[in-house]
């Protein structure tokens, strides 16, 4: 079968790379980048583009009218520290976003669906080391209610109505093509940048804050994995438990000044970011990843340190 892949929220901090990624498998005519922006990455250069905002149910009908995609992802949201200053656009956006979506997939029958979920669906009661795939789920920030609402409706259409709806939830992402969308975990990409340019950091998250995090081209292979799996392999319809790398801002310190030897990093206190990452776990247990659709990291800190700092002194 052609693949006809519309991603909306192309020009984000996933989007970017994802795009570019899926342009490579299946050619660029086969992925139409939308958003609600203008792309400014490698993006543009190759076609499609449509400026599209998914809480205009209209308007995303006439991509679904235009494209007759057989795969959507969904990227579109507010994170977990922007959804905070602004909550009920986060909860507007991520969920009535997300309906909007499901529902025009149902009636144009597009194959495969994709929507991202977050560690910020874990909350203050769920257990904080190797959190396991099903435990106690109390997320308090809008972000993390809106994806935990999200994981239940895309269950939801999957068990009700058969739609193939996949998702991740993923941990702080870690890249350096576009910049990160205004979420808790954005020091440890900050970090870098600062640690080249100014060879010292202020982290608004505390030393010993340790929270899951992934190198970004894992976690493009790794979503492509789970779209590519046969249906009949995956058992979660929620969203999957998904691990990469756990550190602190200490630790991945530690890993700089292996390249950047002065590189010196300081904190900030009071940082309203700190609340939302003590709510959330240290570290995940993605073992139905591993066993579904055979999921495996390759980025460590290591690898990952080197990675960055390679690209953004080009
Ligand atoms: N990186 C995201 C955030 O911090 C987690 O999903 O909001």
């Amino acid at each position: 079968m052609q693949e006809k892949i519309v991603v909306l929220g192309s020009n984000g901090q996933i989007g970017t790379e994802l795009v570019t990624t899926l342009r490579k498998i299946y050619g660029d005519d086969h992925v139409v980048a939308c958003d609600i922006r203008r792309p400014d990455y490698d993006i543009k250069n190759s076609a499609p583009f449509e400026f599209v905002n998914v809480l205009d149910k209209e308007m995303i009908n006439g991509i679904f009218h235009k494209y007759r995609p057989t795969q959507v992802y969904l990227l579109a949201a507010l994170l977990s520290a922007t959804g905070e200053q602004n909550p009920k656009l986060a909860w507007d956006l991520n969920m009535n976003g997300l309906l909007n979506v499901l529902d025009l997939a149902l009636e144009y029958k597009t194959a495969k669906v994709y929507w991202p979920s977050s560690i910020a669906v874990f909350g203050p009661n769920s257990p904080k080391d190797n959190t396991s795939q099903y435990c106690i789920m109390d997320p308090n920030t809008v972000y993390g209610i809106s994806k935990l609402a999200g994981e239940r409706w895309c269950e939801y259409y999957n068990q009700k109505y058969g739609l193939d709806v996949r998702s991740i939830r993923y941990p702080g992402l870690i890249s350096w093509k576009a910049a990160p969308g205004g979420g808790t975990t954005d020091y440890a990409i900050h970090i870098f940048h600062d640690a080249l340019k100014k060879g010292s950091y202020q982290s608004f998250l505390s030393a010993e804050t340790e929270l899951p995090m992934m190198y970004m081209d894992d976690a493009i292979r790794g979503t492509i994995e789970l779209m590519d799996a046969p249906a009949d392999q995956i058992s979660v319809r929620s969203s999957y438990n998904f691990a990469g790398v756990s550190f602190t801002p200490e630790v991945l310190a530690a890993e700089i000044r292996k390249h950047i030897p002065d590189f010196t990093l300081s904190y900030a206190a009071n940082d309203p970011r700190q609340q939302i990452a003590n709510s959330w776990p240290r570290s995940i247990d993605d073992n139905y990843a591993a066993k579904d659709w055979g999921w495996k990291p390759e980025f460590d800190l290591s690898k990952l340190t080197i990675d960055m700092l390679n690209n953004l002194k080009k």
